[in-house]
């Protein structure tokens, strides 16, 4: 069997949310620029590509993201820390989307998302932390950033470097998720297949 040394399981495997970030520690251009890259490169309905990513670097835009958390909670304080917030955009296609919508399937947030996953796995290769944002008001940040009206915020993730060293290794995932057996069925939903007992 050929060993590679950071095969795609093994960055699977070492991807934490990390929300401790090295203050003022910066990502340089080009590692940045591999992390976009690594969206720009991922799978889309139709190709349609449909997303547009805002680099958030600026200190006061940071905090101002921080306080779009849902109301009342400061949940994700800790975000200005990051070096960079990068607000993940979807502007559904005008026909082929609005079309998918029609049965009721949303694929540009899905295209969307799989680039953002693509950003996370490329940034824990690189040794660079990370972390979803998802509990936040929309309009807040829409309003904040200047975002269309036709262009929706479909999720944000934080990148930096974390405050731990070390904290990017391979983990164990016993106990911090359902059992496979729990998650697969085989061929008919509930079958329990006998290769997860
Ligand atoms: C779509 C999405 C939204 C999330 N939103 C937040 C968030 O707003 N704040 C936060 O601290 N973590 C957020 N997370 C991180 C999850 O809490 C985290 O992925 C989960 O607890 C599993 O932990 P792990 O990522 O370390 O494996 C989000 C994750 C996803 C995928």
């Amino acid at each position: 069997m050929i060993m590679v040394k950071n095969s795609c399981y093994k960055i699977i495997k070492s991807r934490k949310s990390v929300r401790n970030y090295k203050r003022g520690a910066k990502i340089p251009d080009n590692e940045l620029n591999k992390i976009l890259n690594s969206a720009r490169m991922a799978p889309s309905s139709c190709n349609t590509q449909p997303w547009h990513f805002i680099v958030v670097r600026d200190e006061n835009l940071k905090e101002e993201l921080s306080k779009c958390a849902i109301k009342g909670t400061r949940i994700n304080k800790w975000m200005v820390d990051a070096d960079i917030v990068v607000v993940l955009c979807g502007k559904p296609h005008p026909f082929l989307h609005r079309g998918a919508d029609l049965l009721g399937r949303d694929c540009h947030k899905l295209d969307v998302a799989i680039a953002g996953e693509h950003m996370v796995l490329t940034a824990t290769e690189l040794g660079i932390g990370s972390c979803w944002i998802g509990w936040f008001s929309e309009k807040k940040v829409k309003k904040l950033l200047k975002i269309p009206s036709n262009v929706n915020v479909i999720s944000m993730i934080t990148f930096g470097y974390p405050e731990q060293d070390g904290i990017i290794e391979e983990r164990e995932f016993d106990g911090l998720r359902r059992d496979l057996g729990e998650m697969v069925s085989l061929n008919i939903f509930g079958n329990k297949g006998v290769f997860f007992e």
